[in-house]
This record gives C-alpha cells, structure tokens and sequence, in this order.
C-alpha cells in the first residue's frame, strides 16, 4: 500500500462520523481531498450535509463533487471538520498550513464542535518541528516581520532558527487565499510550542501560524497495520 492508500483509508474512517444534516467543515491538501470526494459519493447516495471549505482550492473541488455549500458566517457552529496535517505530536498538537490553507483551517476548526485530522502515519512525530512552521503575515513590512520573529525564536527551545518566505515555482510570493505572505519556519525541533504559539498569536503583522494546539478531538492515522484512531489524553468527548 502507498502513502496514499493511508491517506484515503484514514479519509474513508472520518466519514464513518458524519451523520444526516451535520454541517462538516473541509481541510485542505491532498488528505482533505480524498475526504471531500468520499463525501461527495455520500452525497449522491443521498447523504444531506453542508459543507464549509476552508480554501479556494477545496471549494472548487466541493462543488464539482456536488457538496451543498456555505459561507462560514451562514453557517454559524459546525458540527465537524475533518482535515490533514504536515505534524502530528503525541499530544495531538498539530503544525500545519503546507498547502497554505493555515488561516481559514484554523478559523473553520476553531468554530466545530469536533475536529478529526486524517493523515498517513508519517505525519506522526514525537516532537513537532522537523516540518518548517508556516507562519502568514501581513505583506505590509513584511520583512519587520519576519525579523521580529527571528529575533524571538530562540527563546522557545528551538534546534535552529532559519525563516525564508514561501515562493512559487516562478519565484514569485506565494500569496494566499487573503493575500498574505508565509514565511516557513525552519526550527528542526520546536521545544516549547504552547509558548511559542502564544508569543505569535500576538504580534503585530502575523495574520495566523500553523501550531494548531488544542484544536483536534482525534487524529484517524492510517499506515501499514490499518487505521488507528489516536484521542488526546483524558478526552471524554464522544467522537459520534
Ligand atoms: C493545508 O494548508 C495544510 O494544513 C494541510 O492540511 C497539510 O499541508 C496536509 O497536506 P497533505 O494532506 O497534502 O499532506
């Protein structure tokens, strides 16, 4: 089986928890995708779900599968969102934002009663880090930014400090669905990351990072010996 075939089996055990009438938030990146299409068959096997998607790129994909969408602001509460990840810590915090999707995924997962992040077992990390943090920020002094940050990261217990913007294959800024940059976070370890997740979350310019911490009820991870289902510690939230 390939790194693919976990992606789907774990996408394929989420829609096992959605039920009739839920309004489902949808992730973004190759994941997601494999979510959203096994959504859309539900769907046309008669499934009545609203979705809200969390880029420009999942609600294109939503509508040609034939999900009924909604803005995030009509929709109010979700009752689920289901999305992958680039890491996954034993504490099910998360870094993501690979696929650039970090700001609306965190607003979408934020606003769900439940998260289930679904990835290959590879996503899964003892320590986060090794995957560069994407971190979007206003374009506006950009580069003070970006400086701030730099100057900052080694109080967080960091392995290494190294920023460089996100570009596109032409070299050009990546830009994202709200037009900001990214700048990915190259810290091979990231030692303190409630601490650091605090001290981003309020500065000036950054729009939205991708520590997501506390944000998931449960990670489907699929892999080589099947699907697993990994709960935070403690958690008594029922996932159905
Ligand atoms: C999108 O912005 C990210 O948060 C994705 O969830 C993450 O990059 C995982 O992508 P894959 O499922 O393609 O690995």
């Amino acid at each position: 089986m390939s790194t693919d075939d976990y992606k789907r089996a774990a996408a394929l055990k989420a829609l096992e928890y959605v039920t009739d009438g839920m309004k489902v938030g949808l992730g973004t990146g190759s994941t997601a995708d494999h979510f959203t299409r096994a959504l859309g068959e539900a769907v046309e096997d008669g499934l009545r779900v609203i979705g809200v998607s969390t880029s420009v790129r999942t609600e294109a994909l939503a509508r040609e599968c034939g999900i009924p969408l909604v803005d995030i602001d009509a929709a109010g509460q979700l009752d689920l969102t289901v999305d992958g990840a680039d890491e996954i810590d034993p504490d099910l915090r998360l870094i993501k934002g690979g696929g650039g999707a970090l700001l609306r995924e965190k607003i979408v997962a934020s606003g769900s009663n439940r998260v289930l992040i679904i990835a290959d077992e590879a996503k899964m990390v003892p320590q986060l880090g090794a995957f560069p943090l994407p971190v979007e920020i206003s374009p506006f002094a950009w580069k003070t930014t970006s400086r701030r940050i730099r100057d900052s990261l080694s109080r967080f217990d960091v392995g290494n400090v190294a920023i460089a913007l996100r570009r596109n294959k032409n070299m050009s800024s990546f830009v994202t669905d709200g037009g900001h940059y990214i700048l990915d976070c190259d810290l091979r370890r990231i030692g303190d990351p409630q601490g650091l997740a605090a001290f981003l979350d309020t500065l000036p310019g950054v729009m939205e990072h991708g520590l997501f911490i506390d944000l998931a009820s449960a990670a489907i991870i699929g892999g080589a010996s099947g699907v697993h289902i990994i709960r935070p510690e403690g958690s008594q939230l029922p996932l159905l």
